[in-house]
């Protein structure tokens, strides 16, 4: 038996976690600290522990996800959970309105709620007095699968309503959308790229993969979030429109989408339907368009459905970020540490109004999962300025005349046999003296976040290569203004620059010189604690794993990476060759820290980390953060969709970060 005392205390965190939990995720408006809230979940925990009956379906303990299923369970939909009609332009939207006007006899324009679209997934939840019971899927509209332990670990998704003096039925049917966030997305192919696991291609399918786990507590971990945006019985609930509807279900701590708006008449429907493509890539999820419903339940009920879908509401999509295009070819390009990436070579598609030839493939096991083919018709995607992608191939346009993509056993460039180091997904040429490699690292090594020297740039190291004057780090300070004079569509003063570029180079900070070799991990934060550290050249050389461990910052795989480049013949070679060609290397100036005297400014979204965060690291480091473009600024740190401060920073030449190269400069990428 549970004494009535501890029965109570049970009650009462189950009560004050679920309102807080509805203050943090559904109002974004926590009222108490994570860590009390921890603490009070803890508690509880330790009462359920004890107490096993104490545990209810709607304790917030249950969000952690319970015991795997075997298999899921079909589940009948009240009513069948229909689809909606898309529409693209205008000229739809017209014809959707009066349509519907001349079903319902009316030359009125009715009242519409337009409703940013979800780009996640429909779901369908029961509640029973109150109680979350039951969660299924669409499925095919009317049986779908019971999902509900999976959902009960969905954070914006009550457990139990607040139903302090609210008329709710005893049987209370809600529909809407559970979606991953753009961050929760960003994070998790991060660990499953580090996990050497394949990639899910957009939020939606990481979502549906997410939700369809039989363990829940896998669902769990994904963070998977949840918008109301409709009842399966307008007749049981106290509200006359769609507009009164989302008032009472977020009173009963329902999610609802912030950006839901009434609109009277045709013109306010479009403006909303601008004003939403603006801020789409603002949100932290993704829309995909927007649903224009009748506000009016009586209305909505004349109207009626057709078998797929209601009358009384219709999908305008987005222009489409995607297009379908043929794959042509493969090629297999090989980076500066050795990551062979294969490329898909397309024939010429325009995507928001840029053409796109070429889409990365990532690795072998992505072209695996997705199982393309060369001559396949696929669709791919281009969203802001990241690399253009292929999402999957369009299995009913094959022809059987589609060809395997095969990778090759060997380093295209160098023939070296390829390697997949284990737990990983790329996979390498680990031949140290690979051209494409040496290309890659003599192209960091002059570049920005090399030694910077102005004038040598990827096109002209290629030349260099290519004629055969530079093969490695040390041919750069040999070389003479004739040689370069020659090049193609090279002169006289433009020759003279870069040999004056490379004098300038010769004297060289250790840190900067460090993070200019392109060791594998160890990016210009590194660099500098190695340079605080050792002080000198001579000691890094002489330094051992465990000498690297030692400096703090340093981890494992920098320290083994570390070991193994200095430890190679041919870098003790080639450095006595520099040191040989008058390149002096200078020791570090007391105490600084890695970014000092630098400063920074943000602009675009970081999908790695938060601003603060990014912020946060910056100053920790030495460097000054600001928030408006400046001569001062020496650094553009620019996420996606960077704006005008991109475009000013590039004409005033100050030097710019994408993300990956930021998280490089940190030694995390
Ligand atoms: S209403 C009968 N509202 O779009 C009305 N659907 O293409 C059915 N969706 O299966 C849905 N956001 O998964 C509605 N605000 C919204 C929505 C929305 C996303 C999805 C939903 C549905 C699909 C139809």
């Amino acid at each position: 038996m549970v004494p009535d005392d501890i029965r109570e205390q049970a009650r009462k965190l189950r009560e004050e976690l679920n309102y807080h939990n509805y203050r943090y995720y559904v109002l974004d408006d926590p009222v108490i600290a994570d860590v009390e809230y921890d603490r009070l979940f803890r508690r509880l925990l330790e009462l359920e522990e004890r107490y096993p009956e104490l545990v209810t379906p709607d304790s917030p303990t249950r969000r952690v996800g319970g015991k795997p299923l075997d298999r899921f369970e079909e589940v009948r939909h009240i009513s069948p959970m229909l689809s909606l009609d898309n529409i693209f332009d205008r000229a739809e939207l017209k014809e959707f309105d009066e349509k519907l006007r001349r079903y319902l006899k009316s030359d009125e324009h009715p009242t519409y709620i337009a409703e940013p679209k979800m780009d996640g997934l429909a779901v369908e939840l029961v509640y029973e007095q109150g109680v979350f019971v039951l969660g299924s899927t669409r499925g095919d509209g009317l049986i779908g699968e019971n999902i509900t332990p999976q959902l009960k670990t969905v954070r914006d998704i009550p457990l139990r309503l607040h139903e302090d003096g609210m008329d709710v039925p005893g049987q209370l049917v809600v529909r809407g959308e559970v979606y991953m966030d753009k961050d929760g997305f960003a994070q998790l192919n991060r660990r499953r790229e580090a996990a050497g696991e394949s990639l899910f291609a957009n939020p939606r399918n990481a979502a549906a993969g997410s939700l369809r786990q039989l363990d829940p507590r896998v669902t769990a971990e994904r963070g998977l979030r949840f918008f109301v945006y409709a009842v399966a019985d307008i007749d049981a609930v106290p509200c006359g429109r769609q507009s009164e509807l989302f008032p009472w279900l977020l009173k009963l701590g329902f999610a609802v989408n912030p950006h839901i708006k009434l609109c009277h008449g045709l013109v306010e429907v479009e403006q909303r339907y601008d004003h939403l493509l603006e801020i789409r890539e603002k949100l932290s999820y993704e829309i995909d368009g927007m649903v224009v419903k009748v506000d009016d339940f009586h209305l909505q009920k004349r109207l009626g459905n057709t078998a797929r879908a209601p009358r009384w509401a219709v999908a305008w999509k987005f222009p489409a970020v995607q297009a379908t295009t043929r794959i042509i070819g493969v090629d297999f390009q090989v980076g500066r540490t050795g990551a062979v990436t294969p490329v898909a070579l397309l024939e010429p598609v325009r995507v928001e109004g840029v053409v796109v030839q070429r889409a990365t493939l990532h690795n072998r096991d992505e072209i695996e999962r997705k199982d393309l083919r060369i001559g396949d018709t696929v669709l791919i995607q281009r969203a802001g300025d990241v690399i253009p992608e292929v999402i999957k191939p369009v299995v009913e346009q094959r022809t059987g005349k589609e060809k395997p993509i095969v990778f090759p056993k060997n380093c295209p460039v160098c023939g070296h046999p390829l390697v997949r180091p284990h737990g990983e997904a790329v996979i390498r040429c680990v031949n140290p003296h690979c051209p494409a490699q040496r290309l890659q690292s003599l192209i960091h090594f002059v570049g920005k976040s090399g030694v910077d020297i102005e004038g040598l740039g990827k096109k002209a190291v290629e030349q260099l290569m290519e004629k055969g004057l530079v093969h490695d780090i040390p041919d750069f300070f040999r070389l003479k203004k004739e040689d370069l004079a020659l090049l193609d569509g090279w002169g006289e003063k433009s020759a003279e620059n870069v040999i004056q570029a490379i004098a300038k180079a010769r004297r060289m900070p250790l840190a900067r010189f460090l993070g200019a070799l392109g060791i594998r991990y160890v990016g210009e934060v590194t660099a500098q604690l190695l340079a605080a550290h050792f002080a000198t050249l001579t000691d890094i050389m002489a330094a051992k794993k465990e000498d690297f461990l030692n400096v703090e910052g340093i981890g494992e795989q920098a320290a083994g990476s570390l070991e193994d480049y200095f430890s190679d013949p041919s870098t003790k070679a080639m450095i006595k060759e520099l040191l040989a060609e008058g390149v002096t290397i200078l020791p570090p100036s007391d105490g600084e820290k890695p970014l000092a005297g630098r400063i920074f400014l943000f602009t675009g979204t970081l999908a790695s980390m938060g601003r603060n965060e990014a912020k946060q690291i910056v100053k920790e480091l030495g460097g000054q953060v600001v928030s408006g473009l400046s001569n001062r600024v020496t650094d553009l740190v620019a996420g996606e969709k960077a704006g005008s401060k991109l475009k000013k920073a590039k004409e005033r030449g100050i030097r710019i970060l994408r993300e990956k190269e930021f998280l490089e400069m940190l030694g995390r990428a």
